[in-house]
């Protein structure tokens, strides 16, 4: 791979620097716009997301921006994407186990953050969804979350000429459709990157660790990375890590995808990353605090025929070690994403 190894994650061109592929035949919503360069952080594999589909524009971007910030995309206006992916906490919801939606409903999970999302091939914690483009129509329609119909959400935008004058300098002309809104959408929360942790800085020779967080990544490299291993903090497996199960949210995880009983209760390794400020933690949001979930494993794995073997036993620490390992999982924090002016609502 010949990625440029930088923690920036785009360029923005100045104006009159096309996207070089832009006149490419064949591949219409693909103008001549102003593009924008995905740069792969330094010790990331390569990306999995097909970006010769959905090239990154500056247009694009701000389309994305504008629609993910827009509460006409739900029923009642008042439950745009960003009404559950806080900025601050990493795109996911602050504080809250389930996040809220139309009507006093609720979501049936702990909202995912939002970062690094071109690394993954499936969506949602039990990879129901294949691309971002086909995710982003879930939360509209779905009663408890949006509750709106696609069909409403292009009407309320067509009605709209500077919805429309965004479409046109995206896409090229103002036609609105579902395709055009999915990719940018898509455009906008696949530019989510944190790769400037202390962790991070670290690596590069730019920072040095306290004596707690050295203790700490030693017992991480030996108890947790097997699951989730750097630099992503996560293997995308999904895996049973012995959690009750909820009777009220009754949910089986990769199951109810496959339908398979060596899925049940088997949810996607969450990554690591920004951990100390994605809390409550787990699918459910059931833990409040990095410590309650460093003793889950010691004490509360519920034993069953897909529990992953790595955790048969437990995986015990007493509780200078609960303290180091803390301390290493806080130095996974990030603000650059979450204090970026870029991603923050502007309208
Ligand atoms: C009512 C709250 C709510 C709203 C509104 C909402 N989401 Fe979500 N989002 C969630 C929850 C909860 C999950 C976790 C779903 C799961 O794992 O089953 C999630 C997951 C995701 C994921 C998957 C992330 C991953 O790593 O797997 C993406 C992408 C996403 N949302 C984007 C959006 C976009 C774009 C919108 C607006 C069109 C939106 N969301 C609106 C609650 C919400
Ligand atoms: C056998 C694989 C496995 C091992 C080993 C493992 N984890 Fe996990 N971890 C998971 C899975 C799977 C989840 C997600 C469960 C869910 O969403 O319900 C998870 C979730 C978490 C979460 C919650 C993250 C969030 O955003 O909700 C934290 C924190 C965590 N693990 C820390 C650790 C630490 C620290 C270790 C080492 C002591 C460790 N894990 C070892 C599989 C593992």
């Amino acid at each position: 791979m010949k990625w440029r190894l930088t923690i920036i994650i785009f360029l923005v061109t100045l104006s009159g620097n096309f996207l070089i592929n832009a006149c490419r035949k064949g591949q219409e919503d693909i103008p001549r716009k102003t593009g924008l360069t995905f740069t792969v952080p330094a010790g990331f594999p390569a990306p999995l997301y097909d970006f010769s589909k959905n090239p990154l524009t500056e247009e694009g971007f701000q389309l994305g921006k504008m629609l993910f910030y827009d509460g006409r995309l739900s029923k009642d206006g008042n439950y745009p994407c960003a009404s559950c992916h806080h900025q601050v906490a990493v795109f996911g919801t602050y504080d809250h186990d389930l996040s809220h939606g139309y009507n006093n409903q609720h979501s049936n999970r702990n909202a995912t953050p939002l970062f690094n999302l071109a690394w993954k091939d499936a969506f949602h914690t039990d990879g129901k969804f294949k691309t971002l483009e086909d995710e982003c129509l879930d939360p509209i329609q779905a009663p408890n979350q949006m509750a709106e119909e696609i069909g409403n959400v292009l009407t309320k935008l067509r009605k709209d000429p500077h919805t429309l004058q965004m479409f046109k300098a995206a896409f090229g002309t103002e036609e609105i459709t579902i395709k055009r809104m999915q990719k940018a959408l898509a455009q906008f929360t696949v530019s989510m990157i944190t790769a400037n942790s202390k962790y991070d800085q670290v690596k590069r020779g730019e920072n040095s660790y306290t004596d707690f967080e050295l203790r700490g990544y030693q017992l991480y490299k030996t108890n947790c990375a097997s699951c989730h291993p750097e630099p992503m903090f996560t293997d995308y497996s999904y895996r049973n890590n012995g959690l009750s199960v909820s009777p009220y949210l009754n949910d089986y995880g990769r199951f109810l995808v496959t339908g398979k009983k060596e899925d049940s209760l088997k949810f996607k390794v969450p990554s690591l990353r920004n951990v100390s400020i994605t809390f409550p933690y787990m699918h459910d949001g059931r833990y409040q605090s990095l410590k309650a979930c460093i003793e889950h494993y010691g004490n509360n794995i519920q034993q069953s025929s897909t529990l992953d073997p790595l955790l048969k036993n437990g995986i015990h620490f007493n509780s200078n070690e609960i303290i180091d390992l803390v301390a290493f999982l806080r130095a996974l924090t990030d603000s650059t994403l979450t204090k970026d002016l870029r991603f923050y609502q502007t309208h």
